[in-house]
């Protein structure tokens, strides 16, 4: 018995101290540390981040904070190798919140370390920036260490576990006929994106593989397998002319947009169509169009007898439409305390301690579904 089965509390340790897992000063909903420390049940053994700096930052404000105590044995460490050394303190379970081309390779194999000594992971999305056929190999060898030693694994696509997501899923079933249309919109309120790698889509994959993945990843939840054979995409690619559509008035400029290769500028907007296996219509539209601070959301879907739209997945406002059956009539649901990264990440602790993989919504497995999903979008629409 190991001496978290005798106690009951979970190691945990973070790779990467950055926004996913601590939150960050440009705010945003996201900080994984702050869920668990919220649902108690654990203690960090370890924050592994090359930069030692910005981890001892972090631990001094957590030392400082309500749940000092959880943060005692932790440890500043530069490499996550080193967590497989910690001898009776070695993580049962590891959150993976470092950029998508630092892992997911033999080169950077964070995952398959992990998985090898038994250790539990919970990796962000994006799970790679490489072409999927190039990490194919090394998904299928994760996926069945982690199998072999049964261990958990569950990626970061939090919306699937989003009260309204929920909700659709139950009027869906409860409806009981086949989707005829789904159709999604991620629109980015771009002024603020000020990290110059998001702008480079050889070095963060581009807007459909790092961003709209979330609704690409929806799209499939609620559609199923893709039919390729149907799959096409348009993009308006990026452009110095103020008279194209291409051309965004209010880039940061401290992205220094001008020292990227056109052939590596991020589109201003991508649509893509295509039918699942199932028949079902699905569809995509990602921008960077809007300006102000907040993304502006929309998803529809549409079967004989029903009409669910969702707008504003992001925020607290976030609203359910539905109107079904014979009727003019809507309903409207809300849900203002929706927090879908404590929900992942809830369901992630009670699979480990449970040992039931079967609870986890997105599964290394099925994100790399996604994953070929997004590479597919982005490389009918770019040619890149
Ligand atoms: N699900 C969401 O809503 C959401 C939100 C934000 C970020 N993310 C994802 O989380 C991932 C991380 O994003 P972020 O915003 O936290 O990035 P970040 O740049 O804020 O932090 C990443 C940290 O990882 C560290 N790092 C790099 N290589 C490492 C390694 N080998 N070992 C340990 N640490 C290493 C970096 O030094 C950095 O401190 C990305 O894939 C991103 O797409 C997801």
């Amino acid at each position: 018995m190991t001496s978290s089965e005798q106690t009951g509390i979970l190691k945990v340790a973070y790779i990467g101290a950055g926004r996913v897992n601590f939150g960050g000063a440009a705010g945003g909903p996201w900080d994984h540390s702050k869920r668990l420390e919220q649902l108690g049940g654990v203690e960090f053994v370890a924050i592994v981040d090359p930069l030692v700096e910005k981890v001892r930052d972090v631990l001094e404000k957590k030392m400082a904070g309500a749940y000092a105590h959880l943060y005692t044995n932790c440890k500043v460490l530069t490499d996550y190798r080193e967590l497989l050394s910690m001898g009776d303190n070695k993580p049962d379970a590891a959150l993976v919140g470092v950029p998508p081309f630092c892992h997911a390779s033999y080169k950077n194999d964070i995952e398959l370390q992990l998985v090898k000594a038994g250790v539990h992971v919970f990796v962000e999305k994006p799970i790679s920036v490489q072409p999927p056929e190039e990490i194919q190999p090394y998904v299928k060898e994760v996926s069945r260490t982690a199998k072999e030693q049964g261990v958990i694994m569950s990626v970061g696509y939090m919306f699937r576990y989003h009260d309204a997501i929920n909700k659709m899923k139950e009027i869906i079933t409860e409806h009981g006929r086949p989707l005829m249309n789904i159709d999604m919109a991620y629109n980015c309120a771009y002024v603020s994106s000020t990290r110059a790698y998001i702008w480079n889509i050889h070095e963060s994959g581009g807007p459909i593989i790092e961003q709209a993945t979330h609704f690409c990843d929806l799209l499939r939840y609620f559609g199923g397998e893709v039919d390729y054979s149907q799959l096409t995409s348009l993009v308006v690619p990026a452009s110095d002319d103020p008279t194209n559509p291409g051309y965004l008035s209010s880039l940061s400029p401290l992205l220094k947009e001008g020292d990227i290769p056109q052939s590596s500028r991020s589109p201003r907007l991508t649509h893509a169509q295509w039918k699942f296996k199932t028949g079902t219509v699905g569809s995509l539209t990602h921008s960077y169009s809007i300006h102000g601070e907040k993304y502006i959301t929309n998803i529809e879907i549409w079967a004989d007898g029903l009409r669910m739209k969702l707008e504003n997945l992001y925020y607290p406002e976030c609203r359910l439409k539905i109107r079904r059956g014979y009727t003019d009539e809507e309903q409207e649901f809300v849900f203002p305390t929706a927090d879908p990264y404590h929900g992942e990440v809830e369901v992630f602790l009670k699979a480990v301690r449970d040992k039931d993989s079967n609870i986890i919504r997105s599964s290394y497995e099925d994100a790399f579904k996604t994953y070929q999903l997004t590479w597919a979008i982005r490389r009918t629409g770019t040619g890149t």
